[in-house]
């Protein structure tokens, strides 16, 4: 294998049938997105996601969660994906790329990526607490750090589709994330931590079955050991430059 990471990498994928890429907080950093252990910042810096992202914050106090999402739902209208949200998309136009992403933001399909698997769910993704029934998300952003959230037809409360800590991930996202890292030649782990299971498992279930595993991010993380190949880069930087590259490898 070469020794230059990305030429390693090219080599890797150019006799690659089949990609996963499993995407995490890092991949929409370079969009203005903070990552999920960013300092907060402005109003929400006082409060820890942390604590927020929980079944205890929303029983204790739904008005500051409800708004909390508000918040990030309207931050997401205002940003647009990045260079490498953009070239995941255009990759799996000529390849079998499959996505699976940690995010609740909408940023892969606004690139044009379908069929993307939320193993956390979306923040446009609502729901009652109660009796399950989906309801669309409000895309306002509060002026306060309460809102009451919407009321469903059953008297729960609207909450967000995402998955908070301590809860279980939607069986059958997880399901789908499994098989597709189960069935890659090359998985492709890209701005996480990989501090989160299940989702951090995901990696090593593709390394079992076989995979190359590449890690696409600025810092070592958790995973970095299990990876074969790691580009210390970014995913708007390191995202083009690989599709780049790998179209023109395909060309020579
Ligand atoms: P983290 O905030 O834990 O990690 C973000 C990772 O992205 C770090 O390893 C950074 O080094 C890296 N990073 C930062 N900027 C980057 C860039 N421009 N390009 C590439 N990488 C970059 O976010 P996640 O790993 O996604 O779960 O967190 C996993 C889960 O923890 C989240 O989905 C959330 C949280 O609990 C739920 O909401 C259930």
């Amino acid at each position: 294998m070469s020794s230059e990471p990305i030429s390693a990498a090219i080599d890797a994928l150019r006799t690659a049938n089949t990609i996963t890429v499993l995407t995490g907080a890092g991949m929409s950093a370079e969009s203005g997105v903070p990552t999920f252990r960013d300092v907060q910042t402005g109003l929400w810096a006082k409060y820890n996601p942390m604590t927020l992202a929980t079944p205890e914050a929303w029983e204790d106090d739904p008005a500051l969660v409800w708004a909390w999402y508000q918040r990030r739902r309207a931050m997401l209208a205002a940003v647009e994906p990045n260079a490498g949200h953009q070239a995941l998309a255009t990759w799996a136009r000529t390849a079998d790329v499959r996505l699976v992403t940690q995010n609740v933001d909408d940023l892969h399909e606004r690139a044009g990526s379908s069929d993307v698997v939320h193993v956390h769910g979306s923040l446009f993704a609502c729901r009652c607490d109660t009796c399950g029934r989906e309801h669309d998300a409000e895309v306002s952003d509060p002026e306060g750090d309460r809102v009451l959230p919407p009321e469903c037809e059953c008297g729960g409360l609207v909450r967000p589709g995402v998955v908070w800590f301590g809860e279980m991930l939607p069986q059958n996202a997880f399901a789908e994330a499994t098989a597709r890292s189960e069935a890659c030649d090359v998985f492709i782990l890209v701005g996480t931590s990989g501090v989160v299971y299940p989702a951090a498992g995901l990696p090593h279930i593709a390394r079992g079955a076989g995979a190359t595993i590449i890690e696409i991010n600025p810092d070592e993380t958790d995973l970095s050991d299990a990876c074969d190949i790691t580009l210390r880069s970014t995913a708007a930087v390191a995202l083009p430059a690989m599709v780049d590259a790998l179209a023109s490898s395909h060309d020579t």
